[in-house]
């Protein structure tokens, strides 16, 4: 099991181009189940999670060629039962069921993996395929579904669920029928999802707001499509710049996803500075001061739950108490107990409240990742800390960033990759 081997202190500094979304790469790869067309995805993240996907489709039947971050994905599906070691792999693998029973009608799937970080039930995505004329069995080891009947839908998600908004589209998108979708998840990559979909032939009303309104074709085409700049990538990049007193220009931003991060930067007096909508600069000038409220996850576009684990981090680094509150998952807090063992001072209030009083310095532990958001905090964490760090677990944060070690490393960034 691979790890990283970091010596912290050094300021990051150069530019860095963000990679793809994950979150809208996962999506946009199963939606290519829903065409026998040709489809080729640019600024495709090259990250385990998109191996996992991959891998699945070409378990499918369909065949993929990959040339950087460009992928062709060509062929049919020639079956409805995605291999449980592969859907075991990662959460993402159950939009495979929303993409299958857009093609096939029916589909057979094994619960999918995923990072620990709370309960991430099922029961909205069953609420949505139920609510479209979906039969369907959670309560078995191998979740059976079939389309028993095409209808008009109106569906209201008890939780504004990112996969399960996904799911309903990819299913709606192949139904001649209209289906509206109320409290919608909004962030960017369901957008993305909704856009190459709209490509492929359907027509979706509301893109970008929590009212969706579809109506499908079961006839989508083959379509060529440019995967949206990671938000999430980018706000832990402008972390790492300030955490480390670095400067790193950051490039291929969408600077309006970037909207709340910023929000509470500039009220910890960080001030990044917006060159044009697509660049940023984060410079360290002066030492940083706690927000004057507390820093809450929200529904989009409120603060996004995947940056609560580095903000945590930044937070070690302003001066005074913050309340972070992630109100969404169980066990995203969790790892602030190893921050504590860095020399960090944090309460840890409950599950889901943690107070930071800052400015700590931290020093180099022995780590290891639990999840994704929280290795790459770690990481953060040790690129500032006194001395020398070992995390754990590094192919966790392979999940969701690209080539991490080799491009912190062109920041300056003494981290080294041990097999
Ligand atoms: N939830 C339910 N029942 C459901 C679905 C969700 O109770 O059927 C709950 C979850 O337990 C959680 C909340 O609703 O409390 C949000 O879950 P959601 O379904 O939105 O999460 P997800 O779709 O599983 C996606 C991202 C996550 C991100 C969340 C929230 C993908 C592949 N994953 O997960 O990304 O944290 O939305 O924005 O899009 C990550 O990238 O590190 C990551 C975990």
């Amino acid at each position: 099991m691979s790890k990283f081997n970091i010596i912290g202190g050094t300021p990051l500094q150069g530019e860095i181009s963000i990679s793809g979304n994950k979150n809208a790469a996962l999506p946009i790869i199963a939606a290519t189940v829903l065409t026998d067309e040709d489809c080729v995805l640019h600024n495709v993240p090259q990250i385990l999670d998109v191996k996992s996907m991959l891998a699945i489709l070409e378990n499918l039947g369909k065949k993929v060629q990959i040339g950087g971050n460009t992928v062709k994905i060509s062929g049919a599906v020639t079956h409805t039962t995605p291999s449980q070691v592969l859907v075991s792999k990662l959460r993402a693998s159950i939009l495979y069921l929303g993409a299958l029973l857009g093609k096939c009608r029916e589909a057979e799937i094994t619960p999918p993996g995923g990072c620990v970080i709370g309960k991430r039930g099922l029961d909205i995505h069953s609420d949505v395929f139920t609510g479209m004329g979906v039969h369907l069995d959670l309560s078995t080891i191998t979740y059976k579904a079939n389309l028993s009947e095409e209808k008009d839908s109106y569906l209201f998600l008890q939780e504004a669920s990112v996969t399960a908004t996904e799911n309903a589209l990819l299913l709606a998108a192949t139904l001649p029928k209209q289906t509206i979708i109320d409290n919608a998840a909004c962030e960017p990559h369901v957008g993305d999802l909704a856009g190459l979909l709209v490509k492929m032939g359907a027509t979706i009303e509301g893109i970008g707001t929590n009212r969706l309104k579809i109506k499908g074709t079961q006839k989508l085409r083959g379509v060529e499509h440019h995967i949206v700049s990671d938000n999430i990538e980018a706000g832990t990049f402008m972390i790492a710049a300030l955490c480390t007193q670095g400067d790193i220009t950051i490039k291929n931003i969408v600077k309006k996803h970037l909207i709340t991060p910023t929000f509470y930067m500039n009220l910890m007096g960080a001030n990044p500075e917006f060159i044009d909508d697509t660049t940023v600069r984060v410079r360290y000038t002066s030492p940083l001061k706690a927000p004057s409220r507390k820093i809450q996850v929200g529904l989009w576009p409120g603060f996004p739950t995947d940056l609560m684990s580095p903000m945590v981090v930044l937070t070690t680094q302003a001066e005074g108490n913050t309340l972070c509150h992630d109100w969404m998952f169980e066990a995203r807090m969790f790892f602030c107990d190893k921050l504590v063992g860095m020399g960090a001072n944090i309460t840890i209030c409950d599950p889901h409240r943690v107070i930071v009083n800052g400015i700590t310095r931290l020093k180099g532990q022995h780590l290891s990742s639990p999840d994704l958001r929280a290795g790459i905090a770690l990481v953060i964490a040790a690129l500032m800390a006194d001395g020398c760090s070992i995390i754990d677990n590094a192919s966790l944060i392979d999940r969701g960033y690209e080539n991490i070690d080799n491009r912190l490393r062109s920041l300056g960034a003494k981290i080294q990759r041990e097999a």
